[in-house]
Formats: C-alpha cells, structure tokens, sequence
C-alpha cells in the first residue's frame, strides 16, 4: 500500500530531521519541562539563536524544581540576549506554579495548559504535542508556509488562517503526533524554505500544488498594502494623412526602449486644442497603480520630439501593455 502523505514525511523526518537539543530520539519518553522551556524561546526566536541559551539554562536550571526555587533575576540573566523577558517571567510564575498547585507534575489537558502562565494556544499545542504526543495541530510560521505551497492557497495568510489550521489538522499524523509535529516544522525549515526551496528533495512533491508554479516563492502571500496612486494625462495626437505621433522611451528605468504616446503627469500641449474624452485607463505597476485621463488633438505639426507614424504600421512598434490600451481609444 503506497505510504499515506503523513507517513511520508515522517519517513523523511526519521532519516533527516534535525538533531536539536530538546528532542529525544529513540522513542524516549520526552521530559515535559525540557518541552516548555524549549517552545517558550522558541516562541519568538530562531532555533539557530536558542541552542546555546537552552543548554546554558538547562545546565542551571535541570528542573522544574530549580527553576521555582531560583531568584527571578537570575533567571533574567540566562534569559539575557534572548529578548521579550516577561517570558522569563513568566516561564518562572509558571515553574512556581506547577510546584506549588500541581505537586510538580505537568497538567495534560489543553484547557489546564492554557491557565500557566505565558501559554497561548499555539504553546499549548506544540507543548501537548511533543511531550504528551497528543494529536494537537501545531501551527506555526514554518507550517503556514508548507500548507499554504502544499495546497497552493494564494490569498493573504490572515485571511485564511481558518482555512490553513483545517488543512494542517487533516494532514496531521494521529498516530505519531509528537514527531509529526517536530517533522512539519523541519519541513519547513529545512526543504521547503521561503527562498530557493528544495523540492526536489521534498516528501511532498508529488502531492504539492504549488511545485514548479511561477509564485511559489510569494507563498505565503501577505496583505496587498495599497498601492500609491499616480494621475496624469495622455494625449493621442493625429493629422490628416491618417497618421498617429508617438515617441521613444529614452529615459531609464520604467518601459524604457519602448514607443509611446506622450504623456504626463501635467498637462501637455495647452497651446493646442485638445478634446477631453472623458475615457481613462488604468495600469497597476508594482509600487504604485496609474490613472491616464485620455485626449485627443488634431494638428499637423509637431515642435516635440517624436515620429509621426502611420496608424496602419503602429502595430510595428513595441507598445507596453499600458499603452497598448491607451491604443484602443484611437
Ligand atoms: N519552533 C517551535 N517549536 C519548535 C521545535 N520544537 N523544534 C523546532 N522549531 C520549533
């Protein structure tokens, strides 16, 4: 029978997955205070930047015991160069906690999880998951980035975030929740990197929607910002012999080389006049989106640089898109 897409990555993990301080391998039972401390730093930090911190705060503090009963400013000081310190403290309130209202045993369920202190529900999960191996879903960057490819899901991560969890939570090995867990996350940080992803070495890539696509990098798509809105006037100018005036880009930058009908930010040509068509196009550029209100002006000579070309032969010269449609209004 052909593996199921978990079992797949988690044939991948057991042969590549990473070898990090706070896991256990060989089917140990993992002890749950080297969880929390470990999904605590890493709640906002690097794995590269963790390492050391962790070994350094295991070394002092090897229990949850050592922990509670340790000063609060000595646990800033291992806690110093990490950054956000009311996770110390809160790490700390939650040591004190679970010695002195659980009897120095771990609660098990979400929703007793959920009451220590500096435990959201992503830690929640990721800490139910590796050290109880309870099917939680653990949804992280890493994994919004996998799932998102995975499905090619291409509308903005905050939108969708309801969506995302659903596909994780059906892709999630029940079975082996803790490894799948820590495979998902390695996945992600390992082969299906934001730049340069490593598909071809990827458990998933038969059944990735996004491999090979053009935008396979963008995803996960953040939020469009609004783009800045630039106005001008663009003038399509004829004479009697059927015969159109364009000109040639030689600035740098932005559709240089190409031919196009003059235009502007200002208002060109006033000595000449000019009929308002009250017909505009539209152009989205990468940083900033143009609106070009469209005239017309009849005159037989020219004082501007530029070439008078027949309206027959413009299709033999290079027009951008946007002037392409400035095109249709002759
Ligand atoms: N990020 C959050 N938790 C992690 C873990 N246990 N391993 C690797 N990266 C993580």
């Amino acid at each position: 029978m052909e593996d199921t897409i978990a079992q797949k990555l988690l044939n991948w993990y057991e042969g590549q997955g990473r070898d990090l301080p706070w896991r256990v391998k060989g089917g140990a039972p993992p002890n749950p205070y080297v969880i929390l401390v470990s999904e605590v730093m890493l709640q906002q930090t690097t794995v590269k930047t963790v390492i050391p911190y962790f070994e350094r705060f295991m070394e002092r503090f090897p229990t949850v015991e050592s922990l509670a009963e340790a000063a609060i400013n000595e646990v800033y000081l291992y806690w110093q160069g990490l950054g956000y310190y009311s996770r110390a403290r809160s790490l700390h309130q939650t040591a004190k906690q679970i010695i002195n209202e659980y009897k120095g045993v771990f609660p098990t369920s979400k929703e007793e999880v959920l009451k220590l202190k500096g435990i959201g529900s992503y830690t929640a999960a990721s800490f139910l998951a590796l050290a109880y191996n309870q099917a939680q879903t653990v949804v992280d960057g890493n994994v919004i980035r996998v799932i998102c490819r995975m499905y090619h899901l291409t509308k903005p991560t905050k939108e969708i975030m309801p969506q995302i969890r659903e596909k994780a939570e059906l892709l999630t090995d029940k079975s082996s929740p803790a490894d799948y867990a820590s495979a998902i996350m390695d996945l992600g940080a390992l082969i299906c990197t934001p730049k340069n992803p490593q598909c071809l070495l990827c458990p998933w890539q038969a059944e990735c929607r996004s491999r090979g696509e053009a935008d396979l990098e963008a995803i996960p798509y953040k939020k469009q910002l609004a783009k800045p809105l630039k106005q001008g006037n663009v003038y399509i100018i004829q004479n009697s012999h059927h015969q159109v005036f364009i000109r040639k880009r030689t600035q740098k930058g932005l559709l240089s080389g190409l031919y196009e009908f003059p235009w502007s930010e200002e208002k060109l040509f006033s000595e000449l006049p000019q009929q308002d068509t009250q017909k505009e196009i539209t152009h989205v550029f990468t940083h900033f989106k143009l609106v070009l209100h469209i005239y017309k002006i009849q005159t037989e000579q020219m004082s501007e640089p530029g070439q008078w070309v027949e309206r027959e032969n413009l299709s033999n010269y290079p027009f951008s898109t946007l002037m392409k449609k400035v095109g249709r209004y002759l």
